[in-house]
């Protein structure tokens, strides 16, 4: 079945599109993208509406699925429908599920289970450690040979340099890549919150930035050692990100990456109105007005590579609790395009194309997945954006099973219209005017 996107603005940085341009999708691959193309027989024509941005489909390459194990939290079908919701065709998912993902077959029923019932890709994530314990290697070879895109023991650091440096060294032979949670834990302790005023103020014991960016150092360190390519994690200080920054300098090999809720808010969030709302306790913690700043700097100028959610489900009662008590993490998923379009590319710190590079391109790269690019024999995955709609977050109507967002009621400039998968529409925005035949076009598969 082909399918003619006529009439959207492209913006494929792979390609250098960035105007007006037809796609044409045949079955699940893209086969062709230019002005004008000619219409055959058969061609099904989707008119896209004006103001309209048609792009390379989204990858998310940081979520937590909950599944196996925690599924009042989230399952691989709602965490996948948030995605598409959110405008992204594929996720990877970390490892700390129940059972842990540290063999093939944990990652094989993972993989089968998503073709069945992902509404997107699943690239699952498999862990460092066995048990994420971290004491000895996981099998990379196995989980590799499973499905696994990637490895990390996120929601902990990999454990020590030795550990690390290992990972490093089998996960370069098998070609992928190493991501780490740079958090040194005997700085961070028993901390909650940032440590700085905010916290001594709030009476919260805290977590220094220089938990996060030893980690960072120690981890560009034993990748220059090795050579293999290492991923941080939600990046979240200016000490790391200068670390970072340096490291690319001397021409390592290493990407990172950052949430949109470190270059949306600060720790000052957590007094006012908002004081000791758990759905501001995450880990890493929300930083200061110059590590937001150093955040936004490092987007602009290129030291960040991806925009990653770190989508972290958790159930209403777990957060319901002492700020010290409840857990770590927020959802992510429908609100990060969103807060992109609104915090970074209507607010001029980074272009549309950059945007692009960062939630589709990059993690692709990064991660060696078929996505990432218009380009013809690729993937048919599809992100439209309407770029100036007005949107107004209510995590009541989330396709996540969980709703600890600090977004809640806020008004955002941007949203997704669409969500392509393999030529298949899953999902259609109904407050975008004009997109009936792709709602239609959905409908009939
Ligand atoms: O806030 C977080 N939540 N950070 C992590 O690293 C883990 C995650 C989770 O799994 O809940
Ligand atoms: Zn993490």
């Amino acid at each position: 079945m082909k399918r003619l996107l006529k009439g959207g603005h492209v913006v494929d940085p792979t390609q250098g599109i960035d105007g007006a341009s037809d796609v044409l999708l045949d079955g699940d691959r893209v086969v062709a993208v230019g002005r004008d193309l000619a219409v055959d027989s058969g061609v099904e024509v989707i008119e896209i509406p004006d103001g309209l941005i048609v792009c390379p489909g989204f990858v998310d390459m940081h979520v937590h699925l909950r599944d196996p194990g925690q599924e009042h939290k989230e399952t691989i079908a709602s965490g996948t429908a948030a995605a598409a919701a959110g405008g992204f065709t594929a996720v990877a998912c970390m490892p700390n599920t129940q059972p842990v993902n540290d063999s093939a077959a944990v990652t094989r029923s993972i993989v089968e289970r998503a073709a069945l019932l992902g509404v997107v890709r699943v690239y699952p994530i498999g862990a460092v450690s066995k048990g994420m314990k971290g004491e000895s290697l996981s099998e990379i070879a196995d989980l590799k040979g499973a499905g696994c895109v990637a490895v990390s023991d996120d929601g902990r650091p990999v454990a020590s340099a030795l550990l690390m440096r290992r990972a490093l060294e089998y996960a370069g032979m098998f070609g992928i890549p190493v991501i780490d949670h740079c958090e040194e834990p005997t700085l961070k302790g028993e901390g909650v919150a940032h440590e700085g005023f905010v916290a001594s103020m709030l009476g919260l014991r805290g977590i220094p930035a220089a938990a996060e960016s030893i980690m960072v150092e120690r981890d560009l360190a034993l990748a220059e050692m090795t050579g293999t390519p290492v991923h941080l994690a939600h990046l979240s200080t200016r000490q790391s990100l200068r670390a970072m920054d340096a490291a690319k300098s001397r021409g390592l090999k290493a990407t990172c990456e950052v949430t949109p809720h470190h270059f949306t808010l600060t720790d000052e969030r957590l007094t006012g109105p908002t004081s000791y709302d758990t759905n501001l306790k995450m880990n890493p913690p929300l930083r200061e007005r110059a590590d937001v700043d150093a955040v936004l700097q490092g987007l602009r100028a290129g030291t960040v590579d991806v925009i990653a959610t770190d989508h972290a489900p958790h159930q209403q009662d777990e957060k319901a609790v002492e700020f010290d008590r409840a857990p770590f993490g927020i959802i992510g998923l429908e609100t990060a395009v969103p807060l992109a379009l609104d915090r970074l590319v209507h607010r001029g710190v980074i272009t549309f194309r950059r945007l692009v590079q960062l939630m589709s391109v990059n993690p692709s790269r990064i991660l060696n997945l078929p996505g990432g690019s218009l380009r013809p024999g690729r993937l048919a995955d599809v992100t439209i954006i309407a770029p100036s709609a007005a949107i107004v977050i209510d995590v009541t109507r989330s396709k996540s099973l969980s709703r600890n967002s600090p977004f809640d009621g806020w008004t955002l400039r941007g949203a997704v219209a669409a969500t392509i998968v393999g030529g298949r529409t899953v999902f259609v925005n109904g407050e975008i005017a004009g997109l009936a035949a792709l709602r239609a076009a959905g409908e009939r598969g």
